[in-house]
């Protein structure tokens, strides 16, 4: 492995990515190849804008031309796939971009990488394609699974076709299923962004329901190492989970979140859950722990670092807030049922 194109590498966890590789492995170039959709954003690479072994290409990962012409470029060996639209509540309203890009941007990123013969194809999930997990169950990588929004579906038809190039052409991938990510450059549409910066300007948190669904909310960092073990140690044909192994109520997350704010929780207003929410997602690590791998926040550790990351860090959100960002929160937010307020 020495070059690595990152797809989707202007957006939240592609951008941690980079700037973690390129400060662990000097040797590698790094080529960000991204569409800036609403979600990447150039601001999130600044810290690595003059760094030699880094490059930025914008493109469509569903154009096999152009996916093409960059990886002969840039003599690419290694693809790690983190282009998605990844919101559940965007897949709820909207979900045509989802399967172009999650499930036929996936198949033309394999189809390249197979036609050019790459070393590794890298794709990045999610846990929430096992769907809702029912009483103390800890998701193993071989249960079914069973997506239960849009873009669950959509993020589990393509592992199927990565896991599909595997055994039909041997093209040599791997698979991480990652948990709910928090950290830096997390675009706010998302829960903890979107309820820092809400309270920070004293605005309502809309908790969807009784607030007592449960999530293993990992930082963002540990999910990026975890991707890097699979990478170096990784068998090809394999799925890796990763995340903490524990869960946490939204309820709680909240609290800790005010608490590191030092805002009050009359913030709080429950309202009218999400269409099919799923109530609970646990990841068993055992599988990615045995290749030396472990996670270093808990996460409340992981909370509250990202809570004082968007409190320090007001020149990077308050631009994407006062855009576009208002239209989608309207139509969101706007009509929604309140249910209570506490
Ligand atoms: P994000 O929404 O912040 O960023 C997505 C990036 O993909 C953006 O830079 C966007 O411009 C780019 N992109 C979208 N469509 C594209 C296309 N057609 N061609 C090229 N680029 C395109 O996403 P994120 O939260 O960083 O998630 C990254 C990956 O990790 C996704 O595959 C997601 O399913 C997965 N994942 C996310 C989480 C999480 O908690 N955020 C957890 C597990 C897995
Ligand atoms: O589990 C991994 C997944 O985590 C990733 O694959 C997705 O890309 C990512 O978006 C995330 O999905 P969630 O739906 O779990 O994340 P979100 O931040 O949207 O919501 C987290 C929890 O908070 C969930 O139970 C819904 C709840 N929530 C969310 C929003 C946006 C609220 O209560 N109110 C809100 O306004």
């Amino acid at each position: 492995m020495k070059n690595l194109m990152v797809t989707g590498g202007a957006g939240f966890i592609g951008s941690n990515f980079v700037r973690y590789m390129l400060g662990k492995h000097p040797e590698y170039n790094v080529l960000v190849y991204d569409k800036l959709t609403y979600a990447g954003n150039l601001d999130n690479l600044l810290e690595v804008a003059g760094d030699a072994c880094y490059s930025f290409v914008r493109g469509d990962i569903c154009d096999a031309a152009a996916v093409t012409e960059a990886m002969q470029a840039h003599q690419i060996d290694t693809v790690v796939n983190f282009a998605a639209e990844t919101h559940v509540d965007r897949s709820i309203m909207d979900p045509d971009a989802f399967i172009m890009t999650d499930v036929y941007g996936t198949y033309t990123l394999l189809e390249v990488a197979r036609r050019l013969g790459v070393e590794r194809y890298h794709q990045i999930s999610t846990d929430e394609v096992y769907g809702h997990i029912e009483g103390d169950h800890r998701s193993q990588e071989t249960d079914n699974l069973a997506p239960r929004s849009p873009y669950a579906a959509s993020k589990a038809s393509g592992d199927l076709m990565v896991l599909a190039y595997y055994v039909t052409y041997g093209l040599p991938v791997t698979l991480t299923r990652g948990a709910n990510n928090v950290g830096p450059y997390q675009y706010p549409e998302k829960v903890i962004p979107l309820f820092v910066t809400n309270a920070i300007d004293n605005q309502a948190l809309p908790v969807y329901g009784d607030g007592k669904q449960r999530r293993d909310y990992q930082y963002v960092i540990d999910h990026c190492e975890g991707i890097d073990v699979v990478l170096q140690r990784g068998k090809p044909g394999e799925v890796y989970n990763v995340g903490t192994g524990s869960e946490m109520e939204n309820l709680r997350m909240v609290e800790i979140l005010l608490d590191e704010l030092g805002k009050p929780a009359s913030l709080i207003q429950h309202v009218e859950d999400r269409p099919g929410h799923d109530r609970r997602y646990c990841l068993n690590v055992d599988k990615l722990r045995a290749l030396g791998w472990q996670p270093g926040y808990t996460h409340e550790e992981a909370i509250r670092a990202t809570v004082r990351w968007y409190a320090a860090n007001e020149w990077w959100w308050r631009k994407i807030k006062s855009g576009e960002f208002k239209e989608y929160y309207r139509r969101l937010y706007g009509d929604r049922k309140v249910i209570s307020a506490t």
